[in-house]
Protein backbone atom coordinates (compact mmCIF):
# COMPACT_ATOMS: atom_id res chain seq x y z
CA UNK A 1 0.00 0.00 0.00
CA UNK A 2 2.85 2.52 1.14
CA UNK A 3 4.74 1.81 -2.24
CA UNK A 4 1.26 2.49 -4.41
CA UNK A 5 1.28 5.82 -2.15
CA UNK A 6 5.11 6.66 -3.47
CA UNK A 7 4.38 5.73 -6.88
CA UNK A 8 1.24 7.43 -7.30
CA UNK A 9 2.95 10.75 -5.60
CA UNK A 10 5.69 10.46 -7.58
CA UNK A 11 3.59 10.37 -10.57
CA UNK A 12 1.64 13.23 -9.82
CA UNK A 13 5.28 15.34 -9.22
CA UNK A 14 6.54 14.19 -12.59
CA UNK A 15 3.18 15.61 -14.15
CA UNK A 16 3.83 18.69 -12.54
CA UNK A 17 7.59 19.36 -13.75
CA UNK A 18 6.43 18.64 -17.96
CA UNK A 19 6.28 21.85 -19.57
CA UNK A 20 4.20 20.03 -22.58
CA UNK A 21 1.20 21.22 -23.85
CA UNK A 22 -2.06 19.50 -22.63
CA UNK A 23 -4.19 17.38 -24.52
CA UNK A 24 -6.22 20.19 -25.34
CA UNK A 25 -4.28 21.63 -27.47
CA UNK A 26 -4.11 18.69 -30.01
CA UNK A 27 -6.20 21.06 -32.56
CA UNK A 28 -3.31 23.89 -31.95
CA UNK A 29 -0.73 20.86 -33.38
CA UNK A 30 -3.36 20.61 -36.39
CA UNK A 31 -3.10 24.69 -37.09
CA UNK A 32 1.06 25.01 -36.88
CA UNK A 33 0.61 21.82 -39.41
CA UNK A 34 -1.57 23.63 -41.89
CA UNK A 35 0.53 26.92 -41.29
CA UNK A 36 3.82 25.09 -42.42
CA UNK A 37 1.56 23.32 -45.63
CA UNK A 38 0.40 26.89 -46.61
CA UNK A 39 4.08 28.75 -45.70
CA UNK A 40 5.99 26.32 -48.34
CA UNK A 41 3.64 26.18 -51.42
CA UNK A 42 4.02 30.51 -50.35
CA UNK A 43 7.24 30.45 -50.22
CA UNK A 44 7.97 28.50 -53.30
CA UNK A 45 5.96 31.20 -55.17
CA UNK A 46 8.55 34.07 -53.86
CA UNK A 47 11.49 31.38 -54.44
CA UNK A 48 10.49 31.28 -58.45
CA UNK A 49 9.81 34.70 -58.76
CA UNK A 50 13.23 35.77 -57.47
CA UNK A 51 15.21 32.99 -59.10
CA UNK A 52 16.43 34.16 -62.15
CA UNK A 53 16.93 38.16 -60.89
CA UNK A 54 20.28 37.66 -60.23
CA UNK A 55 21.29 38.43 -56.58
CA UNK A 56 18.14 39.97 -55.54
CA UNK A 57 16.10 39.15 -52.48
CA UNK A 58 12.80 39.47 -51.07
CA UNK A 59 12.37 42.65 -49.01
CA UNK A 60 8.69 43.49 -48.57
CA UNK A 61 5.52 44.15 -50.73
CA UNK A 62 4.45 48.03 -50.03
CA UNK A 63 1.41 49.85 -52.27
CA UNK A 64 0.90 46.50 -54.67
CA UNK A 65 3.96 46.35 -55.54
CA UNK A 66 7.43 43.97 -54.92
CA UNK A 67 10.63 45.72 -53.02
CA UNK A 68 13.66 43.59 -53.25
CA UNK A 69 17.03 44.17 -51.79
CA UNK A 70 20.48 42.73 -52.78
CA UNK A 71 22.61 41.03 -49.89
CA UNK A 72 23.69 44.64 -48.18
CA UNK A 73 20.20 45.33 -46.93
CA UNK A 74 20.16 43.94 -43.19
CA UNK A 75 17.21 41.07 -43.75
CA UNK A 76 19.08 40.09 -46.34
CA UNK A 77 19.53 36.51 -44.20
CA UNK A 78 16.14 35.94 -43.49
CA UNK A 79 14.52 34.68 -46.41
CA UNK A 80 17.33 32.43 -46.84
CA UNK A 81 16.34 31.45 -43.50
CA UNK A 82 12.40 30.60 -44.27
CA UNK A 83 13.62 27.98 -47.12
CA UNK A 84 16.20 26.46 -44.39
CA UNK A 85 12.91 26.48 -41.90
CA UNK A 86 10.83 24.92 -44.39
CA UNK A 87 13.52 22.46 -45.39
CA UNK A 88 13.55 21.71 -41.64
CA UNK A 89 10.11 20.36 -41.65
CA UNK A 90 9.53 18.63 -44.68
CA UNK A 91 12.67 17.77 -46.74
CA UNK A 92 11.48 18.56 -49.81
CA UNK A 93 14.67 18.73 -52.63
CA UNK A 94 12.96 21.86 -54.36
CA UNK A 95 13.24 23.95 -51.02
CA UNK A 96 16.49 22.87 -50.40
CA UNK A 97 18.09 23.77 -54.03
CA UNK A 98 16.22 27.24 -53.22
CA UNK A 99 17.98 27.66 -49.48
CA UNK A 100 20.86 26.77 -51.05
CA UNK A 101 20.47 29.61 -53.94
CA UNK A 102 19.16 32.45 -51.39
CA UNK A 103 21.79 31.49 -48.99
CA UNK A 104 24.61 31.99 -51.77
CA UNK A 105 23.20 35.19 -52.47
CA UNK A 106 24.01 36.60 -48.94
CA UNK A 107 27.92 35.36 -49.21
CA UNK A 108 30.14 38.42 -49.82
CA UNK A 109 28.31 39.86 -46.57
CA UNK A 110 31.28 37.64 -44.38
CA UNK A 111 33.01 40.60 -45.26
CA UNK A 112 30.68 43.41 -43.86
CA UNK A 113 32.49 45.46 -41.29
CA UNK A 114 30.39 49.09 -41.29
CA UNK A 115 27.26 47.37 -39.30
CA UNK A 116 26.20 44.64 -37.00
CA UNK A 117 23.86 43.53 -39.00
CA UNK A 118 26.10 40.97 -40.20
CA UNK A 119 24.59 38.57 -37.55
CA UNK A 120 21.23 38.78 -38.78
CA UNK A 121 22.89 38.17 -42.45
CA UNK A 122 24.84 35.64 -41.98
CA UNK A 123 23.20 33.60 -38.79
CA UNK A 124 19.82 33.34 -40.17
CA UNK A 125 20.93 31.78 -43.68
CA UNK A 126 24.23 30.23 -43.74
CA UNK A 127 24.00 29.35 -39.20
CA UNK A 128 20.62 27.73 -40.60
CA UNK A 129 22.18 25.56 -43.21
CA UNK A 130 25.23 24.05 -41.60
CA UNK A 131 22.59 23.07 -38.63
CA UNK A 132 20.57 21.12 -41.66
CA UNK A 133 23.55 19.90 -43.57
CA UNK A 134 26.68 20.26 -41.73
CA UNK A 135 28.24 21.59 -44.86
CA UNK A 136 31.52 23.06 -44.46
CA UNK A 137 32.06 25.68 -46.44
CA UNK A 138 29.12 27.20 -44.25
CA UNK A 139 31.22 27.70 -41.27
CA UNK A 140 34.33 28.99 -42.92
CA UNK A 141 31.64 31.58 -44.45
CA UNK A 142 30.33 31.95 -40.91
CA UNK A 143 33.63 32.24 -39.38
CA UNK A 144 34.59 35.50 -41.36
CA UNK A 145 31.79 36.65 -40.65
CA UNK A 146 32.45 36.34 -37.14
CA UNK A 147 35.60 37.93 -37.45
CA UNK A 148 34.10 40.93 -39.43
CA UNK A 149 31.76 41.46 -36.43
CA UNK A 150 34.46 41.44 -34.31
CA UNK A 151 36.35 44.64 -35.59
CA UNK A 152 33.02 46.16 -34.38
CA UNK A 153 34.02 46.04 -30.69
CA UNK A 154 35.75 48.71 -28.69
CA UNK A 155 37.13 47.57 -25.54
CA UNK A 156 37.01 50.46 -23.98
CA UNK A 157 33.16 50.84 -24.46
CA UNK A 158 33.13 46.93 -23.98
CA UNK A 159 29.92 46.85 -26.78
CA UNK A 160 29.77 46.14 -30.54
CA UNK A 161 28.79 49.58 -32.38
CA UNK A 162 25.75 49.03 -33.87
CA UNK A 163 25.44 51.95 -36.99
CA UNK A 164 28.10 54.25 -38.51
CA UNK A 165 25.52 56.81 -39.41
CA UNK A 166 24.35 59.97 -37.76
CA UNK A 167 27.77 60.59 -36.76
CA UNK A 168 27.20 64.05 -35.48
CA UNK A 169 24.05 62.69 -33.04
CA UNK A 170 25.65 59.62 -31.83
CA UNK A 171 29.06 58.81 -30.63
CA UNK A 172 28.72 54.87 -30.71
CA UNK A 173 25.45 54.01 -31.09
CA UNK A 174 24.19 50.86 -29.74
CA UNK A 175 20.45 49.68 -30.49
CA UNK A 176 18.64 46.99 -28.31
CA UNK A 177 18.78 44.76 -31.96
CA UNK A 178 22.54 44.48 -31.51
CA UNK A 179 21.69 41.70 -28.68
CA UNK A 180 20.73 39.52 -31.35
CA UNK A 181 23.93 39.14 -33.44
CA UNK A 182 26.14 37.85 -30.75
CA UNK A 183 24.95 34.65 -31.24
CA UNK A 184 26.91 34.15 -34.28
CA UNK A 185 29.99 35.65 -31.71
CA UNK A 186 28.56 32.51 -29.10
CA UNK A 187 28.90 30.32 -32.08
CA UNK A 188 32.37 31.17 -33.33
CA UNK A 189 33.50 30.95 -29.93
CA UNK A 190 32.56 27.20 -29.43
CA UNK A 191 33.52 26.52 -32.85
CA UNK A 192 37.01 28.18 -33.04
CA UNK A 193 38.07 27.32 -28.98
CA UNK A 194 38.89 31.27 -29.43
CA UNK A 195 37.32 32.26 -25.86
CA UNK A 196 37.77 36.16 -26.77
CA UNK A 197 34.36 35.63 -29.25
CA UNK A 198 32.22 34.86 -26.60
CA UNK A 199 33.99 37.51 -23.87
CA UNK A 200 32.81 40.43 -26.46
CA UNK A 201 29.11 39.06 -26.31
CA UNK A 202 29.48 38.92 -22.51
CA UNK A 203 30.64 42.46 -22.46
CA UNK A 204 28.03 43.20 -24.59
CA UNK A 205 24.87 41.58 -23.19
CA UNK A 206 26.00 43.01 -19.50
CA UNK A 207 26.86 46.63 -20.69
CA UNK A 208 22.92 46.28 -22.28
CA UNK A 209 21.51 44.92 -18.84
CA UNK A 210 23.01 48.13 -17.45
CA UNK A 211 22.17 51.32 -19.53
CA UNK A 212 19.18 49.69 -22.28
CA UNK A 213 17.36 48.72 -19.80
CA UNK A 214 14.57 50.64 -17.67
CA UNK A 215 13.58 49.39 -13.89
CA UNK A 216 10.39 48.51 -15.32
CA UNK A 217 12.27 46.42 -17.96
CA UNK A 218 11.17 48.35 -20.82
CA UNK A 219 14.12 48.83 -23.06
CA UNK A 220 15.36 52.22 -24.92
CA UNK A 221 16.32 51.74 -28.79
CA UNK A 222 19.43 53.69 -28.83
CA UNK A 223 21.91 54.47 -26.35
CA UNK A 224 25.24 56.03 -27.43
CA UNK A 225 28.49 55.80 -25.55
CA UNK A 226 30.99 58.29 -25.11
CA UNK A 227 33.81 57.11 -26.50
CA UNK A 228 36.35 58.46 -23.81
CA UNK A 229 34.83 56.91 -21.04
CA UNK A 230 32.58 54.05 -22.41
CA UNK A 231 29.50 55.54 -20.47
CA UNK A 232 26.32 56.13 -22.46
CA UNK A 233 25.99 60.04 -23.24
CA UNK A 234 22.63 59.78 -24.93
CA UNK A 235 19.58 57.29 -24.75
CA UNK A 236 17.00 58.09 -27.57
CA UNK A 237 14.61 56.33 -29.73
CA UNK A 238 14.69 55.69 -33.90
CA UNK A 239 12.07 53.31 -34.66
CA UNK A 240 9.96 53.99 -32.08
CA UNK A 241 7.36 56.44 -30.69
CA UNK A 242 9.55 58.56 -28.38
CA UNK A 243 12.89 58.46 -26.71
CA UNK A 244 11.00 57.12 -23.27
CA UNK A 245 8.49 54.59 -25.07
CA UNK A 246 8.55 50.98 -25.14
CA UNK A 247 8.77 50.38 -29.08
CA UNK A 248 7.51 46.95 -29.38
CA UNK A 249 9.93 45.08 -31.88
CA UNK A 250 12.75 46.26 -29.36
CA UNK A 251 10.98 44.72 -26.55
CA UNK A 252 10.76 41.60 -28.68
CA UNK A 253 14.48 41.67 -29.53
CA UNK A 254 15.51 41.97 -25.91
CA UNK A 255 13.21 38.96 -24.76
CA UNK A 256 14.97 36.55 -27.59
CA UNK A 257 18.41 37.95 -27.33
CA UNK A 258 18.44 37.35 -23.31
CA UNK A 259 16.85 33.66 -23.61
CA UNK A 260 19.17 32.55 -26.08
CA UNK A 261 21.78 34.55 -23.78
CA UNK A 262 20.52 31.56 -21.15
CA UNK A 263 20.70 29.20 -23.27
CA UNK A 264 23.88 29.43 -24.58
CA UNK A 265 26.00 30.96 -21.10
CA UNK A 266 23.40 29.02 -18.20
CA UNK A 267 24.22 32.42 -16.55
CA UNK A 268 21.46 32.88 -14.11
CA UNK A 269 21.10 36.91 -14.87
CA UNK A 270 19.92 36.70 -18.69
CA UNK A 271 17.52 34.40 -17.41
CA UNK A 272 16.43 36.59 -14.78
CA UNK A 273 16.82 39.43 -17.36
CA UNK A 274 14.18 37.27 -19.97
CA UNK A 275 11.52 36.44 -17.51
CA UNK A 276 11.34 40.40 -16.60
CA UNK A 277 11.20 41.20 -19.90
CA UNK A 278 8.46 38.97 -21.05
CA UNK A 279 6.65 40.09 -17.56
CA UNK A 280 6.78 43.97 -19.04
CA UNK A 281 5.28 42.70 -22.58
CA UNK A 282 2.68 40.26 -21.44
CA UNK A 283 1.36 42.21 -18.87
CA UNK A 284 1.38 45.57 -20.33
CA UNK A 285 -2.26 47.00 -20.20
CA UNK A 286 -1.13 48.57 -24.04
CA UNK A 287 -1.01 44.53 -24.93
CA UNK A 288 -3.87 43.29 -27.38
CA UNK A 289 -5.52 40.69 -26.36
CA UNK A 290 -4.26 38.64 -29.32
CA UNK A 291 -0.98 39.43 -28.24
CA UNK A 292 -0.13 40.81 -31.04
CA UNK A 293 1.56 44.13 -30.10
CA UNK A 294 0.44 47.66 -31.78
CA UNK A 295 4.09 48.65 -33.19
CA UNK A 296 4.70 50.69 -29.92
CA UNK A 297 3.40 50.04 -26.47
CA UNK A 298 3.04 53.59 -25.96
CA UNK A 299 1.67 55.83 -29.03
CA UNK A 300 -1.16 57.51 -27.96
CA UNK A 301 -2.68 56.48 -31.38
CA UNK A 302 -3.83 53.26 -29.37
CA UNK A 303 -5.97 51.45 -30.74
CA UNK A 304 -5.93 53.34 -33.95
CA UNK A 305 -2.31 52.59 -35.19
CA UNK A 306 -1.07 49.43 -36.83
CA UNK A 307 0.48 46.29 -35.42
CA UNK A 308 3.85 44.99 -35.65
CA UNK A 309 3.03 41.14 -36.34
CA UNK A 310 7.49 40.88 -36.24
CA UNK A 311 7.18 41.94 -33.00
CA UNK A 312 4.65 38.87 -32.03
CA UNK A 313 6.84 35.93 -34.12
CA UNK A 314 9.71 37.05 -32.38
CA UNK A 315 8.25 37.15 -28.69
CA UNK A 316 6.16 33.74 -29.91
CA UNK A 317 9.91 32.13 -30.90
CA UNK A 318 12.22 33.65 -27.61
CA UNK A 319 8.07 32.21 -25.48
CA UNK A 320 8.83 28.85 -26.84
CA UNK A 321 12.58 28.83 -25.93
CA UNK A 322 11.99 30.61 -22.71
CA UNK A 323 9.11 28.36 -21.39
CA UNK A 324 12.09 25.36 -20.83
CA UNK A 325 13.83 27.15 -18.96
CA UNK A 326 11.18 27.99 -16.16
CA UNK A 327 8.64 26.58 -13.93
CA UNK A 328 5.67 24.73 -14.83
CA UNK A 329 3.08 27.61 -14.00
CA UNK A 330 5.51 29.84 -16.04
CA UNK A 331 5.25 27.99 -19.29
CA UNK A 332 1.94 27.35 -19.00
CA UNK A 333 1.71 31.45 -18.99
CA UNK A 334 4.43 31.73 -21.95
CA UNK A 335 2.75 29.26 -23.83
CA UNK A 336 -0.80 29.66 -23.52
CA UNK A 337 0.42 33.59 -24.99
CA UNK A 338 2.20 31.62 -28.00
CA UNK A 339 -0.87 29.61 -28.61
CA UNK A 340 -2.88 32.78 -28.77
CA UNK A 341 -0.71 34.61 -31.34
CA UNK A 342 0.20 31.49 -33.71
CA UNK A 343 -3.82 31.27 -33.90
CA UNK A 344 -4.19 34.64 -34.65
CA UNK A 345 -1.18 34.71 -37.21
CA UNK A 346 -2.27 32.08 -38.89
CA UNK A 347 -5.82 33.08 -39.31
CA UNK A 348 -6.41 35.10 -42.46
CA UNK A 349 -6.32 38.38 -40.70
CA UNK A 350 -2.62 38.17 -40.75
CA UNK A 351 -2.13 35.17 -43.13
CA UNK A 352 -2.15 35.60 -46.85
CA UNK A 353 -3.77 34.36 -49.36
CA UNK A 354 -1.85 32.04 -51.57
CA UNK A 355 -0.17 34.03 -54.47
CA UNK A 356 -1.22 37.15 -52.58
CA UNK A 357 1.06 39.71 -50.43
CA UNK A 358 4.47 39.64 -52.79
CA UNK A 359 4.18 35.59 -51.75
CA UNK A 360 5.14 36.70 -48.57
CA UNK A 361 3.42 34.60 -45.42
CA UNK A 362 2.39 37.44 -43.27
CA UNK A 363 1.01 40.71 -43.20
CA UNK A 364 0.76 43.38 -40.72
CA UNK A 365 4.29 43.85 -39.97
CA UNK A 366 5.49 47.63 -38.77
CA UNK A 367 9.35 48.52 -39.87
CA UNK A 368 9.92 52.58 -39.54
CA UNK A 369 6.58 54.08 -38.33
CA UNK A 370 8.00 57.45 -37.44
CA UNK A 371 9.76 57.72 -41.09
CA UNK A 372 6.60 56.01 -42.41
CA UNK A 373 8.89 53.37 -44.25
CA UNK A 374 7.22 49.66 -44.15
CA UNK A 375 4.30 50.35 -42.19
CA UNK A 376 1.33 47.55 -42.15
CA UNK A 377 3.21 45.56 -44.93
CA UNK A 378 5.08 41.71 -44.79
CA UNK A 379 8.60 41.35 -43.93
CA UNK A 380 10.97 38.88 -44.22
CA UNK A 381 11.70 39.01 -40.62
CA UNK A 382 7.94 38.28 -39.63
CA UNK A 383 7.84 35.23 -41.54
CA UNK A 384 11.46 33.92 -40.72
CA UNK A 385 10.28 34.45 -36.72
CA UNK A 386 6.93 32.84 -37.05
CA UNK A 387 8.72 29.81 -39.06
CA UNK A 388 11.24 29.34 -35.69
CA UNK A 389 8.60 29.41 -33.70
CA UNK A 390 6.56 26.95 -36.28
CA UNK A 391 9.66 24.76 -35.87
CA UNK A 392 9.85 25.09 -31.87
CA UNK A 393 6.60 24.17 -31.27
CA UNK A 394 6.47 21.11 -33.24
CA UNK A 395 9.63 20.32 -31.58
CA UNK A 396 8.35 20.40 -28.14
CA UNK A 397 5.20 19.22 -28.91
CA UNK A 398 6.51 15.68 -30.48
CA UNK A 399 9.45 15.63 -27.57
N1 LIG B 1 16.96 45.88 -36.71
C1 LIG B 1 16.07 46.80 -37.27
C2 LIG B 1 14.64 46.58 -36.91
O1 LIG B 1 14.29 45.80 -36.05
O2 LIG B 1 13.84 47.26 -37.51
Amino acid sequence: MKKIIIYALVAIMLSACNNKPKQGSSDFLSVVDSAFIFAEKQSLLMAQKYETQEGRLPRTYENGKDVSSDSRWWCSGFYPGVLWYLYENDKNPEVLKYAQLYTDRVEREKYTTDNHDVGFMLYCSFGNGLRLTGDERYKEVLLIGAKSLATRYKPNVGLIRSWDHNKDKWQYPVIIDNIMNLELLLWAAKESGDSTFKAMAVSHADKTIKNHFRPDYSSFHVVSYDTITGEPHLKQTHQGYSDESAWSRGQAWGLYGYTYLYRETKDARYLEQAKNIAKFVLHHPNMPEDYIPYWDFDTPEIPNTPRDASAACIMASALVELSGFVDAELADEYMKVVEKQIRTLASPEYTAALGENGCFILKHSTGGYPFKSEVDVPMTYADYYYLEALTRLKKKYNK
